[in-house]
């Protein structure tokens, strides 16, 4: 069935540049334009001629050289020369769909649709919209920049372009709804395993899910969904992860709370290794899920989280609990025993650690 039409559009307001969007009929049939950076990229730092581009790709050269500039917006480094052609001098840092495409290890998560903003409002709000319309799962929406990206308890979630991972995943699991708390802790698991993966960093989760570094918060994670009757239509699981910003990058209300992932190794790290990463646990725990249950997926959230056992506050917007935190149950709830003995499920809030028994 056709779903998708590929399509620049561009509004004049910007928010929604995007590289192909709803709208008519979509072919997964490789464009000149990806032929063209394949050729690039197998000339591994050589020029390759633009008579010899024209010529495997059946083109004109005045529509390869169009190619090129359009190569060079996605933020592709090209020389280029009369004589000798062109050169890939660098790959873009942008997260494009088909750079995570490549060598991406999964078979549902991103193998479908990727949808990539240069800007957008929430890519969890583009995510919804695509689901309601019925994209697959594994359909991915990420963005460079959010003007209105979507935190936890309705704050706001801090989006900087190009500096951090603004993704949001469709699942649709035979789940009942009842059931998707289970999924923030899977994707917390996920996002935790990546940063574990490709850093030697010291990865903690707060419950439900928040993953923190030295006690400063990396990333969240935003899960939305729709049902139908007592079963889930789409899960959208929205994650916000600090790569690249800097210390003063961030708002003075989140500066002291916040880091990234720059700011604790001291380098910058490759966005793209990192979404793969995630994309890869995400679907790994997915399909453990499906298959063995929420057991070892609660096992290892527990491990990362270190919480069982501690005194802790939780804000749960209109007032306060305290107590000490005796287990997670299978459904992800905290069990909260307060001082006189009293024994609390609870299913969100924001929490503070007060001890380290
Ligand atoms: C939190 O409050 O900890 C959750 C933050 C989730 C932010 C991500 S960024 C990508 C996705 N789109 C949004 O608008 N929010 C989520």
């Amino acid at each position: 069935m056709c779903v998708y039409q590929r399509a620049r559009h561009k509004s004049t307001s910007f928010i929604f540049w995007v590289d192909n969007w709803p709208g008519g009929c979509y072919e997964p049939r490789m464009s000149t334009k990806q032929q063209l950076l394949i050729y690039l990229k197998e000339g591994k730092g050589t020029w390759v001629s633009g008579e010899f581009l024209a010529h495997k790709m059946a083109v004109s050269r005045s529509a390869v050289w169009k190619h090129i500039g359009s190569l060079k917006d996605d933020g592709y480094v090209i020389e280029s020369s009369r004589k000798r052609g062109y050169l890939l001098r660098q790959t873009s840092d942008l997260l494009l769909a088909d750079e995570i495409r490549e060598g991406l290890n999964t078979n549902v998560l991103g193998k479908g649709e990727i949808f990539h903003f240069r800007e957008t409002d929430s890519t969890n709000i583009r995510a919804k919209y695509l689901a309601s319309e019925g994209a697959r799962e594994g359909t991915v929406v990420v963005a460079e920049k959010q003007t209105q990206g979507r935190g936890r308890r309705g704050r706001t979630w801090f989006s900087p372009s190009g500096e951090g991972i603004y993704t949001s995943i469709i699942l649709r699991p035979p789940i009942s709804p009842n059931e998707a708390p289970k999924l923030t802790l899977m994707a917390s698991v996920a996002v935790a395993e990546a940063l574990l993966s490709l850093t030697s960093l010291k990865i903690k989760i707060k419950w439900p899910n928040d993953i923190l570094i030295k006690g400063r918060k990396v990333a969240g994670i935003l899960t939305e969904i729709s049902t139908e009757m007592d079963r889930i239509d789409y899960v959208v699981i929205g994650v916000g992860l600090n790569v690249n910003t800097p210390r003063k990058g961030f708002s003075p209300d989140i500066a002291h709370t916040a880091t990234s992932v720059f700011m604790e190794t001291g380098k910058v790290f490759p966005r793209i290794a990192l979404l793969r990463a995630f994309l890869e646990w995400l679907e790994i725990y997915y399909e453990a899920f499906k298959t063995k249950g929420f057991d070892p997926i609660l096992n290892r959230w527990k491990h990362l989280a270190d919480i069982i056992g501690r005194r802790i506050s939780v804000d749960l917007m209109d007032n306060v609990r305290v107590g000490k935190v005796l287990d997670v149950d299978k459904d992800g709830f905290l069990i909260l025993q307060d001082r006189t003995g009293t024994i609390e499920r609870i299913i969100s809030g924001d929490v503070t650690l007060l001890s380290q028994e």
